[in-house]
């Protein structure tokens, strides 16, 4: 959360620092602000708000400097005011410094340097980062920050820079992200790669508790023991995908890249044979095929793509799964162990709960994988192993296309594991290799049908109710819950989300005279049994939408509304149902005239507990 970025060169910086924060606003985006040296102190500008408000009052800023720190914020601690915005700087405006994350004894801190004067100017944690800074700095902030680190506890990222000393930045990481970017006599520090694509492809990774310098002509990296060798690699990524290429909104551009994210992430793992490879993946198959449980730790949207998983791993590999939102599953008694793979999910690769889990977990000796979009994202450096979702950089802060990659990287492991466990023939495994190939093309006929459309306007004439209930059964079930997290978060209409066969025993009684119910109801050996949950509801005066399979006339019988969609193979049918109610909330939104790719109070990257 918050995306911070600096820059040390030779070119006028302003400009790009700010199209750096454009590339982060995903992260946050309650409030920015940038610090440019002026020979004199620092030029610094905050705004409440997202980042044209920053641009907007950057208007008469000269952009001259060759050195600078942006951040975008989203709010930890102490409200959404201007004061509050980074930079942070120490009250002589010497050292600016951005940050993200958390410094959890900030109070303890804070009270130590008021007791010694100082006068802080926001309600912040971050802020007792610069007057540490200025209290220890002998004229070198290097070693200022060396002084300063050992002071901090909790999960951070921050870059700082003293005015004495422009032509140099410093970074330091615990926990929280930090990548620099190295150009031709320019360099770059900051959240995520994204920020400085445009620039450069040369990347370094740092390590947690590493501290990096940045100087026009180069990069040192220190650990605890002093300066350490890194060599930056060239990074292969899309930096098209920060763009909306059209569309009115990335979730919207994020919604149609769904074929294509599909058909990456099955690349070459699955072969003609049903044969599924797995590289990465940190096991042999031998080893794999003695796995006695599977262990699935995740939060949001991916969490639902965990409870999919579930279904195909148990109903293909016949292993016993749990599953479990990560910030339960971190704090609970661990009983993973040796012989257990516990599958952590996370599209970012920088949860802190799933990153937490994953930890303990793998502290009790069971195999970690990370399933993430995310290349060299600090899960894939905290695990065993690594599963890769190919969904291309992902924007809009509502999960859509990494979530359906996300359950196609689970089947892919369900048809392996099932063949290594002799509960898939190689004729079964085939049929479902098939059935999985078949898919890209499935949605993409989809998307390309009038069925989107309807859903626009059946969306429209829904969006003034103030409620609505999810309801299905079987895989449909995670299908509702993540539908009904999707409208939740981005039109920000109250939603329940329920196995409808649980829905007597209390959620029933929120129904009145035209209350709108959501059900899965795709074809499926519960079909009837969710007909008849239908049925109960109208009887009740419910307004029914129904996502069902092309071809079933009998649920229009049943329902006020029906959301088409094409048949699939009954256990892959959530990566087809839940497009009609991604589309359904988006445009619940539209008409409610919302901005759906930055929906408020959320950030894309949820990097602190
Ligand atoms: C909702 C959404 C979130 C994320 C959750 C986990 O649309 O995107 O619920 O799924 O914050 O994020 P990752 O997958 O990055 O760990």
């Amino acid at each position: 959360m918050c995306g911070i970025i600096g820059y040390v060169g030779s070119r006028p910086c302003r400009d790009l620092v700010i199209s750096g924060l454009e590339r982060l606003e995903y992260r946050g985006y309650d409030s920015a602000g940038l610090a440019l040296p002026n020979g004199d102190g620092f030029t610094a500008v905050r705004a409440v708000g997202n980042l044209a408000k920053l641009k907007a009052a950057l208007e008469d800023v000269a952009g001259d400097a060759t050195s600078g720190l942006g951040h975008t914020r989203w709010a930890t601690h102490g409200r959404v005011t201007h004061d509050n915005a980074h930079p942070h700087f120490d009250q002589g405006g010497a050292v600016a410094v951005v940050v993200n994350g958390i410094i959890e004894n900030f109070s303890s801190l804070r009270r130590e340097l008021q007791a010694e004067g100082v006068v802080f100017s926001s309600e912040t944690d971050a802020e007792v980062i610069p007057h540490l800074l200025a209290r220890a700095y002998e004229g070198d902030i290097v070693e200022a920050v060396q002084k300063v680190l050992p002071q901090l506890d909790g999960h951070y990222a921050f870059v700082a820079m003293h005015a004495s000393e422009p032509q140099r930045l410093v970074g330091a990481r615990h926990e929280c992200p930090l990548v620099v970017g190295v150009g031709d006599g320019e360099t770059f520090l900051a959240s995520a790669i994204p920020a400085f694509l445009r620039e450069t492809r040369d990347v370094m990774n740092l390590e947690s508790g590493e501290i990096v310098i940045l100087e026009a002509d180069g990069v040192t990296v220190l650990n605890g023991q002093g300066p350490i060798k890194r060599t930056p690699e060239t990074v292969d990524m899309d930096d098209d995908a920060a763009e909306k290429a059209g569309f009115e909104t990335f979730m919207l551009k994020e919604i149609h890249e769904q074929p294509q994210a599909l058909y990456d992430t099955l690349g070459d793992r699955l072969r003609p044979d049903g044969n599924v490879v797995l590289d990465d993946f940190g096991l042999d198959d031998a080893a794999l095929a003695r796995t006695e449980r599977v262990h699935i730790v995740a939060c949001g949207t991916s969490y639902h793509a965990g409870l999919v998983g579930r279904y195909l791993l148990e109903d293909w590999a016949g292993i016993p799964v749990h599953v479990e939102v990560a910030s339960e599953y971190r704090y609970r008694t661990c009983l993973a162990g040796p012989g257990d793979l516990v599958i952590g999910i996370t599209q970012s690769g920088e949860t802190a709960d799933t990153l937490a889990a994953m930890r303990v977990a793998r502290e009790r000796g069971a195999h970690v994988v990370a399933l993430t979009n995310i290349m060299g994202s600090q899960a894939t450096r905290d695990a065993d192993g690594v599963l890769y979702t190919r969904a291309g950089l992902e924007i809009g802060v509502a999960a859509t296309k990494t979530h359906t990659a996300q359950i196609m990287g689970l089947a892919l492991l369900a048809v392996k594991l099932g063949r290594l466990r002799w509960a898939l023939s190689g004729a079964g495994a085939a049929d479902l290799g098939d059935e999985l190939r078949r898919l890209p093309e499935l949605l993409q006929q989809y998307l390309d049908s009038p069925h989107p459309a309807a859903v626009a306007e059946v969306a429209q004439r829904y969006a003034n109710h103030r409620f609505f209930l999810y309801l299905g059964r079987h895989v449909g079930v995670p299908v509702c819950f993540e539908g009904a997290l999707k409208l939740k978060e981005i039109s920000y209409i109250p939603t329940e989300a329920y196995a409808a066969g649980e829905m007597k025993h209390g959620p029933i009684a929120l129904l009145e005279e035209g209350s709108p119910v959501v059900t899965v109801a795709t074809d499926g050996h519960v079909f009837d049994k969710v007909v008849s949950n239908i049925q109960e509801v109208r009887a009740r005066g419910a307004r029914v939408v129904a996502v069902a399979t092309e071809g079933n006339e009998q649920i229009a019988e049943h329902s006020d509304d029906v959301l088409w969609v094409p048949r699939a193979q009954p256990l892959l049918s959530p990566i087809i149902a839940i497009l009609p109610l991604q589309l359904f909330a988006y445009h619940v939104a539209q008409t409610l005239g919302l901005n759906v790719d930055q929906p408020r109070n959320l950030a894309k990257t949820v990097t602190v507990e």
